[in-house]
C-alpha cells in the first residue's frame, strides 16, 4: 500500500487506537510488535524526538527501519524535531507511511508537506496545546492529517488538556478531508470526549503499556471510542 492507501485504510477503519512506541520495551521490540499485532492494532505511532524541539530524546531512522522489517502495519511517524524538512526523506526511506511534522518546528510548512506527499507518504501537521488552529488554517488544504496534541509534545504520561477538544471540532469544520488524530493523555477516562469531538485516530501510550493485557486494553478503548462516536 502507498501512503495514500494507508490513509484511506485508516479512515475506513476509524476509530483506530494507535499504540505510541515510547514506553514499550525497546530491548524486545520484536516481541512487543508481535503482542501489539495479536492485540489487533491497525497502525503503530512512532514518537521521534530530537532533544531540541522537545527536551526529550528518543530514536531516529534505525528504529523506524527495524520496525518496518518487523511488521506490515502502517507506520505513523510523529516527528518532534526542529526543521523536519531536513529529515522527511530519510524517514520515508526508513519505512514511514504517514509523516507528521509540527507547525511550530518549521518555517517551511507548506514545502515540507508537499515534499512528504511527493515522496508518497501521507502528510500530517501537528499542533501543540498552545498553538491555535488558526495558526495552520492556510495549510489545512495541503495536509492529509491533523494531529491535535492534548499534552505538550515531549513526554508520555502527562494529563489530558481539554483545549484539544474544541480544536478537533474546529478542524472537522475547516478541513473535513483531513484525518483527525489526538495524542496525549488519551485513556479510558478521556477517549469518549475525543471521539465526540471528531477524533478518528487515538494515540495511546501509558494507558496501554502500563497494562499487562494489551488486547483487552486496545479492545476496551476502541469500543469506548466507537460507542461515543455513535452518540454524536
Ligand atoms: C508525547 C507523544 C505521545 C505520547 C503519548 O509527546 O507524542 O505519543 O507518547 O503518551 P500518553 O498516552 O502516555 O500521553
Ligand atoms: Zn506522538
Amino acid at each position: 500500500m502507498s501512503g495514500r492507501q494507508h490513509f484511506e485504510f485508516l479512515r475506513e477503519a476509524a476509530p483506530v487506537v494507535l499504540p505510541s512506541l515510547l514506553m514499550c520495551d525497546f530491548g524486545n521490540l520484536q516481541a512487543e510488535v508481535a503482542r501489539l499485532e495479536e492485540a489487533g492494532v491497525k497502525s503503530l505511532h512512532l514518537d521521534v524526538m530530537d532533544g531540541s524541539f522537545v527536551p526529550n530524546f528518543t530514536y531516529g531512522m534505525p528504529i523506524v527501519a527495524a520496525l518496518r522489517k518487523l511488521t506490515d502495519l502502517p507506520l505513523d511517524v510523529h516527528l518532534m524535531i526542529d526543521r523536519p524538512e531536513r529529515y522527511v526523506r530519510h524517514f520515508y526511506e526508513a519505512g514511514a507511511d504517514l509523516i507528521t511534522i509540527h507547525a511550530e518546528a518549521t518555517e517551511q510548512l507548506e514545502q515540507t508537506l508537499g515534499q512528504i506527499q511527493a515522496l508518497g507518504a501521507g502528510a500530517g501537521i501537528a499542533i501543540n496545546p498552545d498553538t491555535p488552529v488558526s495558526a495552520i488554517r492556510d495549510q489545512l488544504k495541503n495536509c492529509d492529517l491533523v494531529l491535535v496534541m492534548s499534552v505538550p509534545a515531549g513526554f508520555g504520561g502527562q494529563p489530558f488538556d481539554d483545549r484539544a477538544l474544541a480544536k478537533l471540532e474546529e478542524v472537522r469544520e475547516l478541513a473535513p478531508h483531513a484525518l483527525r488524530e489526538i495524542d496525549g493523555g488519551v485513556n479510558a477516562a478521556t477517549i469518549e470526549r475525543c471521539a465526540k469531538a471528531g477524533a478518528e485516530l487515538f494515540v495511546v501510550g501509558s494507558a496501554i503499556f502500563s497494562q499487562a493485557d494489551y488486547p483487552a486494553t486496545v479492545r476496551g478503548l476502541t469500543e469506548l471510542a466507537a460507542g461515543a462516536k455513535k452518540q454524536v
